[in-house]
């Protein structure tokens, strides 16, 4: 409204007009800077702990990155400058951002990296390979269910925060003498990878008479061979790589659980609709 009547007015008095409109409106743009709805604050992971991170999920020229809740750009960055990976830096303090955007310029970096002013929760996650964050408990435990949707094999490392009962794959302790809070001044990298989904039922022609099920939890799953040759063993997924203790290895792809030669289920398994040929 107040733009629509600067806009109105001619030469002179349209000058005058539209400086009174910036220090009327200038005010209102820094309280809106101010008061960003931050469901995190901005504190800055420091650079061994950053250095770990991307240490830890084996980030590489292949991987792209992306950093929920990217403050200064410094994980994204990083990842492109010392790993040669690409990133997205989603940020929802557009003065961050803009920051971001300098320092990865700085770093020469610019063409690999992006940064977004958006909200986490409402962006795509679909196109990365890792994803960092740096965030609070229950913003992990609330981003849990989109991350466990993500791509079998995605990789997901945090900073400090974990990820209530999924547990981590692998987790580091860190030095980080510069971090302002904490006894110990250390801090905890934690790596998970997205798991397949086993959960269900599965028949094999290779193995009329039996009937394979699994009852998954995450990264683990209790597998259960019920027919003329009854037995149960524990498994865990790496992405789509499924170990099993005792009955060998396997691969998922969709509806499909390829056991290796080696084990006692070897051959392909489908997802059973109804029950097995030998049921
Ligand atoms: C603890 S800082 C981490 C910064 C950076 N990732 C690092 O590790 O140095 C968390 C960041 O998340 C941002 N943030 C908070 N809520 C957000 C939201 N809903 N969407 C996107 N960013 C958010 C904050 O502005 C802050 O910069």
């Amino acid at each position: 409204m107040t733009l629509s009547v600067c806009n109105t007015m001619q030469g002179t008095n349209r000058f005058f007009f539209r400086a009174c409109c910036f220090l009327l409106l200038w005010p209102t743009a820094e309280i809106f800077a101010q008061t960003v709805d931050l469901d995190v604050p901005f504190v800055t992971t420091p650079q061994s702990v950053s250095e770990a991170m991307l240490t830890i999920a084996a980030v590489g020229k292949q991987d792209f990155l992306i950093d929920l809740g990217s403050g200064d750009g410094r994980i994204v960055i990083l990842a492109a400058k010392k790993f040669g990976a690409r990133g997205l830096g989603v940020e929802i303090d557009p003065q961050l951002v803009a920051a971001s955007r300098t320092n990865a310029k700085q770093a020469g970096v610019a063409n690999r990296s992006e940064f977004r002013t958006q909200d986490l929760f409402k962006t795509d996650l679909t196109r990365a390979s890792v994803i960092t964050m740096y965030l609070l408990p229950d913003v992990n435990i609330a981003l849990r269910p989109k991350l466990l949707a993500l791509k079998p094999g995605t990789r997901i490392v945090s900073h400090d925060w974990d990820m209530g009962d999924w547990l981590p794959d692998a987790e580091l302790r860190v030095p980080a003498p510069e971090k302002k809070l904490g006894l110990d001044r250390t801090s905890r990298v934690m790596l998970w990878t997205v798991p397949a989904v086993v959960d269900g039922r599965w028949c094999s022609r290779a193995h009329p008479a039996l009937t394979l099920a699994f009852t998954q939890k995450y990264q683990r799953a209790d597998g259960e061979v019920t027919g003329l040759h009854a037995f149960k063993f524990a498994a865990r997924l790496n992405g789509a790589h499924l170990l099993a203790t005792g009955a060998g290895e396997a691969h998922l792809g969709g509806s499909r659980l390829v056991f290796n030669a080696a084990s006692p289920l070897a051959g392909t398994w489908r997802r059973a609709t109804g029950a097995c040929a030998g049921k």
